[in-house]
């Protein structure tokens, strides 16, 4: 359960040569990589070796963001393919153009994020826009792409927020539901997500416990963070499924303000992606942009 009882763990390595389990044989799927933390994410990738499908909603931007792969001479093992993942017709599409060049993928990254608020607001104005892209967008797309993860040794990092962790939800009931790992069920996370809407909607959601701080995209990445356990728990020993929280990062999203850059938090995010076989974990919830970060159970 993610808490705010995190335990200090040892450091994770970065990987190295001799940890090096891919090859260019390796497939990375990343959502939204024409800016910010995805893209830093596709570019380490590159970088590593790996072939990377760098995905954007709007294809111009994805576009020039390989014009900047290619200017670093990383275009090489990149290829590009539009993906909204609000809009079921785009992960279609994704899905075919995928089947027609690869066989399988064995990284998916969901990091494809819209928070509308400034970082002093907490305006509910796009908040069933936030919830259909942060969490039941990464969800279908999950589901979508699922049938085509490399049998074993296949991984999901759900790029998540420290803002969706429990400890932030002071609504009893709804605390209870997230909490009850027997019964947590997708149709459970929908009603809670739906509940927060329905408060929204009637005015109510600053009374009833819901997360303080940029409210909408905090339930969004809570239901992303349930989401995640479920599926970790589903598909253990098939694909593991963790969650990372890059901390406050200088990306278009904190206004360029933050503790870190966005190479620094997609350095992290590639270490946890590319965990060696053996160590590779499921069900947790990896926070920080350093290897001497925290994790904790989802
Ligand atoms: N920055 C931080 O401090 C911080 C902290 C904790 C967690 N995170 C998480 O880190 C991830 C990356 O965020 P970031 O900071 O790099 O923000 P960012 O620079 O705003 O990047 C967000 C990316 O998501 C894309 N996107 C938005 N809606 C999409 C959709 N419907 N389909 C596909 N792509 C979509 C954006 O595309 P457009 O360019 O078209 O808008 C953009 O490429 C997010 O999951 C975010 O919640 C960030």
């Amino acid at each position: 359960m993610v808490s705010s009882s995190t335990m200090q763990q040892p450091p994770i390595c970065h990987p190295t040569t001799t940890t090096r389990w891919w090859s260019k044989d390796s497939i990375a799927i990343v959502t939204g990589a024409n800016k910010g933390i995805g893209y830093a994410l596709v570019k380490r990738f590159a970088e590593l070796g790996l072939t990377v499908v760098l995905t954007s909603r709007d294809q111009s931007r994805g576009l020039k963001a390989m014009d900047s792969l290619k200017s670093l001479g990383l275009d090489g093992n990149v290829c590009f393919c539009q993906l909204d993942i609000s809009n079921k017709d785009s992960i279609r599409s994704f899905v075919s153009w995928f089947r027609s060049r690869f066989n399988a993928f064995d990284i998916l990254v969901n990091n494809a994020a819209v928070c509308f608020n400034a970082m002093n607001e907490n305006s509910m104005e796009h908040a069933e826009s936030v919830v259909k892209t942060n969490y039941y967008g990464s969800k279908l797309f999950t589901q979508a792409i699922l049938p085509f993860s490399r049998p074993s040794n296949s991984r999901i990092l759900n790029i998540s927020s420290r803002l969706g962790t429990l400890d932030k939800l002071k609504n009893a009931e709804m605390k209870a539901i997230l909490e009850n790992e027997e019964k947590l069920s997708e149709d459970r996370i929908d009603m809670v997500v739906g509940a927060f809407l329905k408060d929204v909607k009637d005015g109510s959601w600053e009374k009833q416990g819901w997360p303080k701080i940029w409210t909408d995209y905090s339930v969004s990445k809570l239901a992303l963070n349930a989401y995640s356990r479920l599926l970790a728990k589903q598909y253990r020993g098939v694909v593991s499924v963790n969650c990372f929280c890059p901390g406050f990062t200088q990306t278009a999203m904190t206004d360029g303000q933050g503790k870190h850059s966005a190479d620094d938090a997609a350095q992290m995010a590639a270490t946890l992606a590319l965990l060696l076989p053996s160590r590779l974990t499921t069900g947790k919830f990896y926070a920080g942009s350093t290897t001497r970060g925290m994790h904790s159970k989802l």
